[in-house]
């Protein structure tokens, strides 16, 4: 199986996700490669929508084999009195998966290992899934996540993807367990997706630009 977790990060208001779910639900309810694949289990979508957009984003695919809904991030607390926070907590049973760690919650937000690790905690303790973001080796790798996604900093939203050899590569440096899932993220559309298709070692994509047209990350559907 290879996940495509759609971040849509902070791109779109109300009104550009419905019209994203206008075109999305209906074209892969209809087109008969995707409807295929997902119904196989050959592929899972994952959208992570701004916190606001996940409830009416989560009725509008429940009718979709495959496809649910993830969190961009959670709060490093759990639920009490922390004005502004979304714990896991709350979205227990909204969301399947969180993407953790992010490097542009490191970077922006001064995210530490430490607050990481309460994250992963929280995301354990609520049955929630985390994928567990990377920028290299110099980051630390949770051995009970399940999810692990690389993701070089220079190749997020430049256009720049790391080819498959590079990315092949930083992998084998990493401490990972047998049992962790492998995503690579930084830069993947559906033009490029081919070099990594049928290498069972990465077992997903996080994709930022390219999920923000529901067009373009249909596209990416039919090419994985
Ligand atoms: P990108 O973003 O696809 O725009 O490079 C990936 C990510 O940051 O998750």
């Amino acid at each position: 199986m290879k996940y495509l977790i759609a971040n849509f990060k902070a791109n779109l208001n109300h009104l550009d996700i419905i019209n994203w779910l206008e075109i999305f639900v209906p074209e892969t309810q209809k087109n008969t490669q995707i409807q295929q694949k997902l119904q196989s289990g050959e592929i899972k979508v994952v959208v992570c929508p701004p916190f606001s957009f996940l409830l009416p984003l989560k009725e509008k695919i429940s009718g979709l084999t495959g496809v649910v809904c993830g969190a961009q991030d959670i709060s490093r607390f759990d639920n009490g009195r922390y004005t502004g926070e979304v714990t896991a907590q709350s979205l227990q049973g909204v969301v399947e998966y969180a993407i953790i760690g992010h490097s542009e919650r490191r970077s922006s937000f001064s995210e530490t290992e430490s607050d990481i690790s309460q994250k992963l905690h929280f995301c354990r303790q609520y049955q929630i899934k985390p994928i567990l973001c990377i920028r290299g080796k110099e980051d630390k790798i949770d051995p009970d996540t399940p999810i692990v996604c690389y993701e070089p900093p220079q190749s997020i939203g430049t256009g720049d993807n790391l080819s498959l050899d590079e990315t092949l590569k930083t992998k084998k440096q990493l401490p990972l367990t047998p049992k962790q899932l492998f995503f690579y993220g930084g830069s993947v559309n559906a033009h490029d997706t081919h070099q990594y298709r049928a290498n069972p070692e990465i077992a997903g994509f996080l994709i930022g630009t390219a999920s923000v047209s529901p067009t373009d990350f249909l596209a990416l559907l039919n090419a994985v």
